[in-house]
């Protein structure tokens, strides 16, 4: 459904109104195209005292943007941090970007490096979190459509395990996440295929199956998977076939219309991928909406099975019958609603909430046992027909309490989910990324 206040916001007269009224001004996203695949200008490389990680200078020149160590326009900043250990070092963040924020172009990305606090160090594990407030804090002031972000590199650890995230990061197709911490393992717990040899095809010969694939964030999944080169299976209920076989036409991906809670549902997911899958997407979801004291047990029990039950069942029976080949991915899909909490949601919120648990439990295991990672994406607002269906007060509520004064689309979602994906993410393991714009609620 379109955003007709965003469109308002993009006219002149549009803008002087809501800017007199002091209503929010949000900025046109630039998301990734062919023709346009990064941030059009440099990226700025400041430290904050001395790094204590290796490589951050090459992990930046593979990022795709010219690195420079002093502009008047940065496309973005990072700023290693790694190396800050006590509340006085904080100082050296304040000094490095304060004279520089201003300058970033709209649409700009700031990424702040730092370092898993350590448990063993109180001093440096206060100045590492406090790093997370800051972050978090400048987000919700940058405006312009720009994202602030932390990325945590295991201490003495190389920062090459960070370079598809910052490929990610640093680029259109994180147009919509800002506010994230996300925190890297290392490496070589979770062993995978390694960089990918086609880097505009990262998912050639690989099998990727997506749930709920018919239409809206899973359809984009699908594609955005397509486009990075996987083969694609893309399932739905056996009641959506018409439209599932439209999307897998369009994508030249396989239609698996099933019912992903049926009882032999990864027996024919197994069927469907002879040569095992490199990535999963458990995208499929429900609501059935009604405050807990009006909720029958067959609204609760659904919401349970279609977002939990079948995604634990389908997980480990494929983990243990060894479909999900090494190097694999799995991607879950949460939402805020379990981080936050929602009315009339306590099923919804319960089954997302669960997914987290999912994901942080089973994540190490997976790397160790199978070579596969195991992260969430927490969708935010975004604008599908399960959110058209909201009553309008609460839609436009949904779009403008956050930092960039918008919803997303799926696509901002299926970017996160190829990210996790790639072949070179091996050190993002039991993650669950926001996509929400730095939405307030679970804030
Ligand atoms: N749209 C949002 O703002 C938002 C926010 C947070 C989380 N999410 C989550 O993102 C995912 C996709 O949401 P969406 O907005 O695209 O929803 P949607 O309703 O447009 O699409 C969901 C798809 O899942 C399929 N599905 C439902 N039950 C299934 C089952 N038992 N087996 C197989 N397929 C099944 C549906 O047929 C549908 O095609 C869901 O898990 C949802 O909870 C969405």
């Amino acid at each position: 459904m379109a955003d007709r206040y965003l469109h308002l916001t993009g006219t002149a007269p549009g803008r002087f109104l809501t800017r007199r009224l002091g209503l929010p001004q949000p900025a046109p996203l630039r998301r990734w195209t062919l023709e346009t695949p990064h941030l059009e200008g440099p990226l700025l490389h400041l430290t904050a005292g001395a790094s204590a990680v290796t490589g951050v200078a090459e992990a930046l020149s593979r990022s795709g943007l010219p690195v420079v160590g002093n502009t008047d326009r940065p496309a973005a900043i990072v700023l290693d941090a790694t190396g800050v250990t006590t509340a006085a070092g904080l100082g050296d963040v304040h000094a490095a970007l304060h004279p520089v924020v201003r300058s970033l172009a709209p649409g700009g990305r700031i990424v702040v490096l730092g370092t898993v606090p350590s448990p063993d160090d109180h001093h440096q594990a206060a100045a590492q979190q406090a790093l997370e407030g800051f972050v978090r804090s400048l987000g919700k002031e940058i405006g312009r459509g720009s994202t602030v972000q932390l990325v945590r590199i295991p201490g003495g650890g190389a920062a090459q395990a960070a370079e598809s995230t910052l490929r990610f990061l640093l680029s259109p197709r994180s147009a919509y996440v800002s506010g994230q911490v996300i925190e890297l393992t290392t490496a070589t717990a979770t062993p995978g295929p390694g960089p990918a040899a086609d880097p505009a095809a990262p998912l050639t010969g690989r099998t990727a199956l997506v749930t709920g694939a018919a239409r809206g964030i899973g359809a984009a999944v699908a594609s955005v998977l397509a486009r990075d080169g996987a083969r694609v299976i893309a399932l739905d209920v056996p009641g959506s076939r018409e439209e599932l076989e439209r999307t897998a036409d369009r994508l030249g991906a396989t239609a698996l219309p099933l019912d992903i809670t049926a009882p032999d549902a990864a027996d024919r997911i197994a069927a469907a991928a002879p040569d095992g899958l490199g990535v999963l997407v458990h995208n499929a979801g429900i609501t059935r909406d009604r405050r807990l004291a009006n909720m029958p047990a067959d609204r609760w029990a659904s919401v349970i099975e279609v977002n939990l039950d079948s995604v634990l069942r389908t997980t480990d029976e494929l983990l243990k019958a060894g479909v999900i080949t090494r190097g694999g991915r799995i991607v879950a899909t949460a939402s805020i609603a379990g981080i936050a909490g929602n009315t009339g949601q306590t099923n919804y919120a319960a089954s997302k909430a669960g997914i987290i648990g999912l994901v942080r439990s089973l994540g190490p295991r997976a790397a160790a046992d199978h070579g596969v990672t195991v992260n969430a994406v927490a969708p935010g607002f975004i604008e599908t027909k399960m959110t058209a269906a909201v009553p309008l007060f609460i839609r436009e509520a949904g779009r403008r309490m956050n930092s960039l004064s918008q919803g997303g689309l799926p696509v901002d979602v299926a970017e996160a989910v190829a990210w996790f994906a790639q072949p070179d993410s091996t050190a993002v393991n039991g993650q669950v990324l926001r996509v929400c714009g730095q939405s307030l609620l679970g804030a």
